[in-house]
């Protein structure tokens, strides 16, 4: 007898954590590492988080929630985006979700029929085409251009109609991962304009707002056939809290709502409760803000002199995506190399991008300006620059 394991259940490795496994792994043994590979912040919760899940510990009982979420919270992310971009976002829009992964499953099981075309620009997320694929949605690459700093253009979805026919979605990474560029507000009229027109729907990914450094970061939250996901896991520093939120049109609430009481009943109780102290926590989030704008700043001061090369400008999220032609043919030999030579742990490129990713690493810079400037000392000594 033979029991199969599904093919649609069969993903590529998430590099990132692959690496952070070997870094730990050399790190038991004893070896100094310096890690710019993960994308999570080196901060706890925020105080007032984690003293609103001590209070819920002690005066509730942990039971479920209802699907939506705790209409408390649901509120306060409403708040949150009337006091941020003077958006009105009615709280029966907002539900919340096991981390914005969740949410991702729930907006395209919502959004899309299998075999759907679902547009995105690469360098991206790893998670999008892997989610789209096991739902058996097709993940259709677009040809972003360096000079849009790789996010989508009018044009290139133009382009990608041409070559696939229509497409059905458009997932829209605000600031990206990996490389931080943001769409800014002319340029994301233009391209909302161009979806509306042509019925593609934006699954537009904002969990990296409130982290950035080029600007106001402009949310599509206010467009009526968008679907808008966001996550404490970021600005909010709680990543293993596993919370995140979705902002979707009025006619896509009940199916979304229906779809969590399936498939998850509903986001971790004690996390909602942590979450809605999180709000009265902004002045610490500000000060970790702070920490990566010094951080940036010293790794794009440093960088040049490495060998490396910026590919993308860092406006937001806390990652900047080098390109290592001048020093290497292939970025995960040299990932793999300069953790092991040298103790500095990146993401290998391809992780984020199948066609141009063996020429690029990330440099997540969500650690300590300490850190940044013993792995700048060391990548030089690599490259021998
Ligand atoms: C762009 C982007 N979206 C989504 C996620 C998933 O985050 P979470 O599920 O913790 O909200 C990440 C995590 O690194 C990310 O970088």
């Amino acid at each position: 007898m033979a029991f199969k394991i599904s093919q649609r259940g069969r993903l590529a490795p998430f590099l990132a954590l692959d690496v952070l496994a070997t870094a730990t792994a050399l790190e038991r043994e004893g070896r100094d590492i310096v890690h710019l590979e993960i994308g999570q912040p080196s901060t706890p919760a925020p105080k007032a988080a984690l003293e609103s899940a001590r209070r819920a510990l002690d005066e509730t009982n942990i039971g479920y929630t209802v699907a939506a979420g705790l209409p408390e919270l649901r509120q306060r992310i409403s708040d949150w985006y009337r006091q941020r971009y003077g958006a009105r976002v009615p709280i029966e829009r907002v539900l919340i979700t096991q981390g914005s992964s969740g949410a991702f499953q729930l907006a395209f099981l919502a959004a899309f029929e299998a075999g759907d075309k679902v547009a995105l620009a690469a360098p991206c997320y790893p998670a999008y085409p892997k989610i789209l694929r096991t739902l058996g949605i097709e993940p259709v690459f677009l040809k972003a251009r360096p000079e849009d700093a790789f996010q989508p253009t009018p044009q290139v979805m133009e382009e990608a109609m041409a070559e696939h026919g229509a497409l059905d979605g458009l997932i829209i990474a605000n600031p990206n991962n990996p490389t931080g560029a943001m769409v800014h507000q002319d340029e994301l009229n233009a391209l909302m304009d161009w979806c509306d027109t042509n019925e593609v729907r934006v699954i537009a990914d904002e969990i990296y707002h409130g982290i950035s450094f080029a600007g106001e970061e402009t949310t599509i939250v206010e467009n009526p056939h968008s679907v808008v996901i966001n996550s404490f896991s970021k600005y909010f520093s709680m990543t293993g809290w596993r919370l995140g939120w979705m902002v979707v049109p009025e006619d896509m609430v009940q199916t979304v709502e229906r779809l969590q009481q399936s498939l998850a009943i509903c986001a971790p109780s004690i996390s909602q409760y942590a979450a809605i102290g999180a709000f009265d926590g902004i002045q610490e989030l500000e000060s970790n803000v702070a920490r990566y704008r010094e951080n940036r700043q010293i790794l794009l001061d440093g960088l040049a002199e490495t060998g490396l090369t910026q590919l993308a400008p860092a406006d937001g999220a806390f990652y900047i995506y080098a390109g290592v032609d001048d020093v290497a043919n292939d970025s995960s030999a040299f990932a793999r190399d300069l953790l092991e030579q040298e103790g500095v742990a990146t993401t290998p490129g391809i992780d984020f991008d199948p066609v141009n990713g063996d020429k690029a690493i990330r440099l997540s810079f969500a650690g300590k300006p300490e850190d940044m400037r013993e792995a700048l000392v060391r990548i030089k000594r690599f490259t021998g620059r």
